[in-house]
């Protein structure tokens, strides 16, 4: 069988990356260029300083994915890249690259949702397979997909104010964490207990929404009334309370949604899938009350931002003969 190679792109927030996949399961090269350490100063992203760090990176990324994969351009049978959702400025980037090298090379260029690139992570773990259902936590997105085929996306719950890893971040700078706070959060958990009431939103109602808004008031609340009254909160009990109330409702909804969407696999994708309590939490769950139910968990690796996942997706939708031509636009709010 003809190997396929597909050249990816990937620009929509704060990661620069350009990667090379074969057969859309075997990452010959997955370049990062991160601007965390340049946007840690603004405690966020900064769109436009976003937009210049691409400018700045997505050459030198292409060159040296090209270069670490041995490949030439001729090897390539397409290109594929994140075109929304995500920042309009930082996506064009991506955008503008790929549409110039599948017009210089005559490639197909194929158009990628960053979102199905998060779910499509899990196939550098094992081939998916369908029905499915993804929970899908990011910094910007928090929800449950269902996928009846490829390339079929239906969003059977989401969230109705925060995403999951927003409201880490968000209680990460009441913490005096450095964004993004996702990761020191989930370690300081660990050495911490569940010794703070902290809510669980939407667990009694009977849909697949999320809302993390109250739990993140609440949170910040508890740490400020402390501040009021010169008391001393145990940071890491805070820490592991709050992860505890994140999980209990993501996992608690996924297996709600399971019992009414009968699938094969569970696909754990996107930033906050790097949660290693949440990882070990899914995991038990599963092989207790879904044993007949396979896990993919996308490789920690490739939870946050990267074009290896780009590809990934980009391989299947490749295949479905999915093509966009050099009229593609980024779209900020691209939806499934
Ligand atoms: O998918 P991603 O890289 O970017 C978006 O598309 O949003 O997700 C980034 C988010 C950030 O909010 C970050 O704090 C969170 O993922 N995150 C985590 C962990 N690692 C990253 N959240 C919880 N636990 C982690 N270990
Ligand atoms: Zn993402």
């Amino acid at each position: 069988e003809k190997r396929e190679l597909i050249l990816a792109f990937e620009s929509s927030c704060d990661e620069t990356s350009v990667a090379v996949i074969e057969n859309g399961n075997k990452i010959l090269s997955n370049v990062i260029a991160t601007q965390i350490n340049s946007q840690r100063r603004f405690g966020g992203v900064v769109p436009e300083v976003a937009s210049r760090h691409h400018i700045e990176q997505v050459t030198i990324c292409l060159a040296d994915a090209l270069q670490r994969a041995q490949v030439d351009y001729q090897d390539l049978d397409a290109v594929a890249v994140t075109y929304g959702p995500g920042l309009v400025g930082a996506l064009l980037v991506g955008v503008t690259a790929a549409k110039a090298v599948a017009f210089a090379h005559n490639l197909p260029l194929i158009p990628v949702n960053h979102m199905a690139g998060h779910i499509y992570a899990a196939r550098f773990r094992g081939e998916i397979e369908f029905p499915a259902l993804a929970l899908l936590v990011s910094g910007g997105h928090t929800e449950l997909v269902y996928l009846k085929k490829p390339n079929s996306y239906q969003i059977i719950g989401e969230t109705r104010d925060d995403a999951a890893g927003e409201a880490y971040d968000k209680i990460g700078r009441v913490l005096g964490i450095d964004y993004p706070a996702g990761k020191k959060i989930d370690e300081l958990a660990h050495q911490g207990k569940d010794t703070f009431d902290f809510p669980r939103a939407m667990l009694k109602d009977d849909n697949f929404d999320f809302s993390f808004s109250g739990l993140k008031s609440a949170f910040i609340n508890t740490v400020h009334h402390a501040e009021q009254v010169n008391q001393q909160l145990n940071q890491a009990d805070l820490a592991a309370s709050f992860q505890q109330s994140v999980i209990d409702v993501l996992v608690a909804k996924t297996m709600h949604a399971l019992q009414q969407y009968p699938v094969k696999q569970l696909i754990l994708a996107g930033g906050v899938a790097a949660n290693t309590g949440l990882r070990d939490a899914l995991s038990a769950v599963m092989k207790k009350k879904h044993s007949d139910v396979s896990l993919l968990k996308a490789p920690l690796s490739l939870c946050g931002d990267n074009a290896a996942m780009i590809g990934a997706a980009g391989h299947v939708a490749f295949r479905a003969g999915k093509r966009a031509d050099l009229s593609l636009n980024a779209d900020p709010s691209l939806e499934f």
